[in-house]
C-alpha cells in the first residue's frame, strides 16, 4: 500500500474522542447541537425545491436571491454592510474557515488563536501549512488580552482569528474589546477572520459586534456565519463568507475547485430560514433558561468553579478544586452517566470541562443529578 501524504503526521482532530455516541444510557452534554427540530417552514421549502427538480448545478456562490437575502440579513442584524455580489454560501462555516484561511495565510505564515479556542481551528490552519499561535485570553472571564495580542505579533503575522460568542469558552467580547483588536489588526495591516456562528446567542447586556461593522473592518475583515446553530440545521451544511472583494473573489475561486456550491435545492430553504425570526427568538429563550439551571446545577457542585457563560450554548467549568485532571474528571463523569469534554483537548484548556446546554432540558437535570450522586458520595 502506497504511504499517505505527510501532511496527516500528527494531524489533530479536535474534541471528536470525546463526541462518539455513548450507550443510551448516558447523558450527552458534548455536543454543540440545537436540541430543537429544524423549523417546519424550512423543510417545506426543502421538500418543495425538491420536487421542483432543483436538483441541478447552479451558481457557485449560491442564487443571488439567497445572497442578497444574506446580505440583508447581516445588515439588519449586525450592521455590516456589503452587497449579495460579496457573499458566498458555503458548505457549513467549517468550510468557509477553511477557504478563509487558505485566503489569508501561506505555508509558515502565522495566525493568532485567542487560546482556549474552538478545537477545529489548529487542525484547519494545520492542513493547510500555517502556523497557529496561541494567545492565552483572560482566565478570570476569559476575555481577550489586547497586549498580550500585540506581544504575540511577528513578522509572519497575518491574521487574526475571532470567534465571538465564543466556543468553548461561552465569552462575549465587549465592543471595546473588537474595537481594540481592529486597531491592533489595522496597525500591523493583519486579516481578520471573524467567526460569528453563535451572533445572535447573547445572553449579557452588550451586543455583540463583528469587526466588519466598525470604521476601516470591513476592508481587512472576513466574516464567517452560518445555518447550523441559530435555526438548528447543523446537518444541513450551509454556511457564509462575506468580506472585502479580493477575498470573496477568493473565496469563490476556493469554492469552485473544490466544493463547487452548496446543494441547490437547499438554497431557498437558507434564504427562507433568514426570515424565520419566531424561531430564533423561541430557541433563545429555552437557551437563556437552560443556562441558567446548568449554571445554577453546576456551581453547587463541589470543586466546581462556573465563570459567567455569556453566550453561544457553552459552560466552560474550572473544575481544579476536585483535585482531579479534567480527563479524569471526564472519565469519572462519563461512569456516572455523563460525557463532557475535558478541555485539555486544546491549547490553554488544562483544567477546565466544557459542557453544552443545548440538550433538553430533562438531560441537563438528569446529568446535574448524577454528577452530584458521583461527587458528593467520593
Ligand atoms: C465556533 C464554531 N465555528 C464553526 C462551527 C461549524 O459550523 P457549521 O456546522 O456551520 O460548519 C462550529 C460548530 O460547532 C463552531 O462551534
Amino acid at each position: 500500500m502506497p504511504e499517505i501524504s505527510s501532511r496527516f503526521e500528527g494531524l489533530g482532530v479536535g474534541f471528536a474522542p470525546y463526541l462518539q455516541p455513548p450507550g443510551p444510557e448516558v447523558v450527552r452534554w458534548t455536543v454543540g447541537e440545537p436540541g430543537f427540530s429544524t423549523p417546519e417552514e424550512i423543510l417545506d421549502a426543502t421538500i418543495e425545491e425538491l420536487r421542483n427538480g432543483n436538483t441541478k448545478y447552479t451558481r457557485g456562490a449560491g442564487s443571488m436571491e439567497l445572497c442578497q437575502a444574506v446580505a440583508d440579513y447581516v445588515s439588519k442584524h449586525h450592521d455590516i454592510e456589503v452587497a449579495a455580489e460579496d457573499v458566498v454560501v458555503t458548505p457549513g462555516a467549517k468550510q468557509a474557515m477553511l477557504y478563509s484561511f487558505l485566503i489569508t495565510t501561506m505555508p509558515g505564515d502565522e495566525a493568532i488563536l485567542l487560546a482556549p479556542s474552538w478545537a477545529s481551528y489548529e487542525p484547519m490552519l494545520e492542513f493547510i501549512g500555517a502556523v497557529p499561535v496561541h494567545v492565552p485570553v483572560r482566565k478570570d472571564n476569559f476575555h481577550p488580552d489586547l497586549q498580550a495580542i500585540r506581544d504575540a505579533i511577528s513578522e509572519r503575522t497575518r491574521v487574526i482569528i475571532l470567534n465571538s460568542p465564543c466556543n468553548p469558552t461561552g465569552a462575549v467580547f465587549t465592543p471595546e474589546e473588537i474595537q481594540g483588536i481592529l486597531d491592533i489588526a489595522i496597525e500591523h495591516d493583519l486579516w481578520i477572520v471573524s467567526d460569528e456562528i453563535y451572533s445572535r446567542m447573547v445572553w449579557v447586556d452588550w451586543p455583540h459586534v463583528s469587526p466588519a461593522a466598525l470604521p476601516g473592518g470591513i476592508e481587512r475583515t472576513i466574516v464567517v456565519n452560518g445555518w447550523s446553530k441559530s435555526w438548528a440545521m447543523t446537518g444541513m451544511r450551509l454556511g457564509f463568507l462575506t468580506g472585502p472583494p479580493n477575498a470573496v473573489k477568493a473565496a469563490m475561486k476556493s469554492q469552485a475547485n473544490s466544493a463547487s456550491h452548496v446543494p441547490t435545492f437547499m438554497m431557498e430553504a437558507a434564504r427562507v430560514a433568514l426570515s424565520c425570526e419566531d424561531s430564533v427568538h423561541e430557541f433563545n429563550h429555552e437557551y437563556r433558561k437552560r443556562r441558567d439551571i446548568m449554571k445554577d446545577g453546576l456551581s453547587k457542585l463541589p470543586g466546581i468553579r462556573v465563570i459567567e457563560p455569556e453566550g453561544a450554548f457553552y459552560i466552560f467549568a474550572d473544575i481544579t478544586g476536585t483535585g482531579m485532571t479534567d480527563t479524569e474528571f471526564a472519565d469519572g463523569a462519563l461512569e456516572a452517566g455523563v460525557q463532557l469534554i475535558p478541555a485539555s483537548l486544546v491549547t490553554e484548556g488544562d483544567g477546565f470541562i466544557r459542557v453544552s446546554y443545548a440538550t433538553d432540558e430533562e438531560a441537563i437535570r438528569e446529568g446535574l443529578s448524577r454528577l452530584g450522586k458521583w461527587l458528593l458520595d467520593e
